[in-house]
């Protein structure tokens, strides 16, 4: 597995194929793994970088303080600048979405398209933010199996939950794998985040929006919303999975993920 400094960070990640790059940025409090099958398909015809955002899977975590947006945007451009790569594809799932915001914001020229799942462009109501700061103690406290405990029946299509428990197993695991120090600092850079709503007008990229039909996380009437104010955009909804379309669904999220690649111009 590949390492490397970036921003004072030991960054894990996955490089494979050759071609246009992609960069998938995965949600929280997940990693790269999240991406296998995308992975699989891509490599084929891309190049795919998945990185561990700061604080998780096998990378490193900043001595305190909130992990922002910001923060995991940064360390994805001087990871892209380390490999030798200015301009990729971005695809993202939930907190990979709001990095991919704060990315685009900053180097929209490195961009070449999108592809946001089961994300949303909205910040936090103060509820939400109050919330963050009691999981980031519970974390810290008491460790991710209770993160997992609280999490898992929120991120599934019942059916998902009742019928798979491969598929819940290891979202288990990776949530469970996940450093609570990198949780809780991520959880404090989500609850501070910026609302993207008012600049998705100015986003010129091809954009391809997916969400899960059962998605109670971000549920499909927030891509919605991003499907209206993104020109252009794609909208495809994935039947029958919850917030983790990529992994509850893969060959259908993969079916709609290779449409879009395909017909955009070299
Ligand atoms: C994620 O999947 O990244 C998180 O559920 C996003 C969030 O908590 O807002």
């Amino acid at each position: 597995m590949p390492k490397t400094t970036v921003r004072g960070i030991e960054v894990a990640y996955t490089d494979e194929g050759a071609g246009a790059p992609v960069v998938l940025l995965h949600g929280f409090p997940f990693n790269r793994s999240m991406w296998r099958e995308q992975v699989g398909l891509l490599r084929g015809t891309h190049r795919v970088i998945a990185p561990d955002l700061r604080g998780h899977g096998d990378t490193g975590v900043a001595a305190d303080g909130p992990a922002t947006m910001e923060d995991m945007a940064e360390d994805v451009a001087a990871l892209l600048d380390q490999l030798g790569i200015q301009r990729a594809i971005l695809g993202a799932l939930s907190m990979g979405g709001y990095v991919t915001f704060a990315f685009y914001r900053r180097h929209p020229h490195r961009v070449r398209a999108l592809v946001l799942a089961d994300t949303r462009s909205q910040s936090d109501a103060d509820e939400a933010r109050v919330n963050r700061e009691k999981s980031a103690r519970q974390a810290l406290d008491e460790g991710m199996g209770v993160i997992a405990e609280q999490m898992i029946p929120k991120l599934f299509a019942p059916a998902t939950l009742a019928e798979r428990p491969e598929v819940v197993g290891r979202v288990r695991e990776m949530i469970e794998g996940t450093n609570p120090a990198g949780a809780a600092a991520a959880l404090r850079g989500m609850a501070v985040r910026k609302d993207q709503t008012e600049f998705l007008a100015d986003i010129l990229a091809p954009t391809l929006v997916m969400v899960g039909s059962e998605d109670t996380v971000t549920p499909p009437k927030d891509a919605e919303l991003l499907h209206r104010e993104i020109r252009g955009s794609r909208l495809v909804t994935i039947e029958g999975t919850g917030h983790v379309s990529n992994i509850e669904r893969s060959a259908e999220f993969n079916q709609a993920l290779a449409d879009f690649l395909r017909a955009l111009e070299p």
